[in-house]
């Protein structure tokens, strides 16, 4: 298996171009299924989380054609199998996203239930409670969930907790059901406007994406159509966080500031500089005399440049992201005073603490809460990643650190980072990736 090696670098500077959004083009893949044709996907990320969405829709007939190294041509026109197999939806939870569109297609979907992951069981109970609402009949078997539907109706839809999963669903199952729908307590993130763009662009009817409160009017069919995925807001906030951890000074380009507002806002409260213009968006820190020698903030500047510790709720969008909280966590535990850090979204996302502790970090977990007390600097040490953001964090504590830092099980990390170690490199890290 590959290792990652990274070494404590200088300050990062330069300029990286973000790719497209994984939360994006996964769901948008499987809404292909909706219409019959070739549909044609521009700035497609390269990950291994495509790939196997890829490998899902071709088992279900598809004809995938890939135009380039971002691009892929969709031919559902011959789409007429409905099981998404055990073997594919182990590897990547978001297979489930093929339900709604399967129902909405051929009325039919045999697909694995996803089991757990690292960072929790998973379940997938709200969007099968929303499809039951729409007409869909649901048996569980063999670790199988079985829908049928002779043809959905729209109705009203409540969902107790805004899950972006089951929000993309049932607008998916919606959008050739008969009469209205209404999703309300829906997920408004902007992978899920994201998908509602794309989708009306091909003839549905979805207003109040980007809201709490979702009207999907049904349409008789939709049209295949040429769509470009939105920058990856997760791979920006990943960047700013490399820039902040190793007082570097980069140009992001890619960046749509206001799917970010949450992490922009918390790193400029950390004392992180930004600045939006039209090469891009500049992310630098201060050097400390700047602004403690200032304002007399000595007692306060922290060990990363002039950073000061900040606390981090991670809640449903526009909350601050539970994506980014494993990284903001590097960044707080070389930031001088004490910041808590509480994961609201999943049950189990802590997996990184034990290996940035090995990194001579000081963090204490207390139940949903992380107590992280910064350190001068953190040491190389071999790490394992445990889960994609949680992999991410690791490279970044491994720029900040004493020595070379080997990092494993870095497959977690190409699920959802576009040649990421090429990137850093770019921006002056020493960074490497070797074969095991
Ligand atoms: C999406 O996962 C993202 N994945 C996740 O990104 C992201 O962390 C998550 O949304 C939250 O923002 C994709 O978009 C492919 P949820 P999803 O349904 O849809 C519970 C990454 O790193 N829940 O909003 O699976 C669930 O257990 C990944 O890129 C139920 O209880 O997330 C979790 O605690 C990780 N029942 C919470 O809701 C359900 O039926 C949020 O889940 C569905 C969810």
């Amino acid at each position: 298996m590959d290792k990652i090696l990274v070494t404590g670098s200088n300050p990062l500077a330069g300029s990286v171009r973000i790719s497209g959004s994984k939360n994006a083009t996964l769901p948008i893949l499987c809404a292909s299924l909706l219409s019959s044709g070739p549909t044609t996907i521009t700035n497609l990320p390269q990950l291994r989380d495509v790939d196997t969405m890829l490998a899902v829709l071709t088992t279900l007939g598809v004809k995938i054609e890939k135009k380039g190294p971002s691009s892929v041509i969709l031919d559902t026109g011959a789409c007429d199998q409905y099981e998404a197999p055990y073997e594919l939806v182990k590897t990547m939870r978001a297979s489930v996203l093929v339900i709604g569109p399967l129902l909405g297609r051929i009325g039919k979907a045999k697909v694995s239930l996803p089991g757990g992951c690292a960072i929790g069981s998973r379940p997938i109970d709200l969007h099968l409670k929303g499809l039951n609402r729409l007409g869909a009949n649901i048996e569980l078997s063999d670790g199988y969930v079985n829908l049928t539907a002779a043809g959905l109706k729209g109705t009203d839809i409540y969902l107790d907790f805004p899950s972006v999963g089951a929000t993309e669903n049932l607008i998916m199952a919606a959008v050739l059901a008969k009469g209205e729908t209404i999703i309300a307590g829906a997920a408004k993130e902007p992978e899920v406007v994201d998908l509602a763009n794309f989708l009306n662009r091909g003839g549905a009817k979805i207003t109040g994406a980007g809201t709490d409160r979702i009207k999907i009017t049904g349409v008789k069919e939709l049209q295949p159509v040429e769509y470009q995925i939105i920058p990856d807001r997760i791979e920006a906030g990943t960047f700013m966080v490399a820039a902040a951890i190793t007082k570097g000074d980069i140009c992001i380009k890619g960046v749509v500031a206001d799917h970010l507002r949450a992490v922009i806002t918390k790193l400029q409260e950390a004392g992180v500089q930004m600045v939006d213009d039209k090469e891009g968006f500049r992310v630098y820190t201060r050097g400390r005399a700047g602004l403690a020698g200032r304002a007399g903030l000595a007692d306060r500047a922290g060990l990363a440049g002039d950073l000061r510790p900040v606390n981090i709720r991670t809640l449903p969008h526009p909350g601050f992201p539970t994506d980014m909280q494993a990284q903001l966590m590097a960044l707080m535990s070389v930031t001088e005073g004490v910041s808590l850090i509480e994961e609201m979204v999943f049950e189990n996302r802590f997996m990184h603490v034990a290996e940035l502790n090995r990194m001579g970090a000081q963090i204490k977990i207390e139940g949903h809460g992380a107590l992280v007390s910064g350190v001068k600097s953190l040491s190389a040490a071999p790490v394992m990643a445990t889960d994609l953001r949680a992999s991410a964090a690791l490279v970044l504590a491994g720029l900040a650190a004493k020595g070379t830092t080997e990092i494993s099980r870095i497959y977690h990390l190409d699920r959802g980072y576009e040649r990421l170690e090429e990137k850093l490199r770019g921006l002056g890290a020493e960074i490497e990736r070797i074969s095991d």
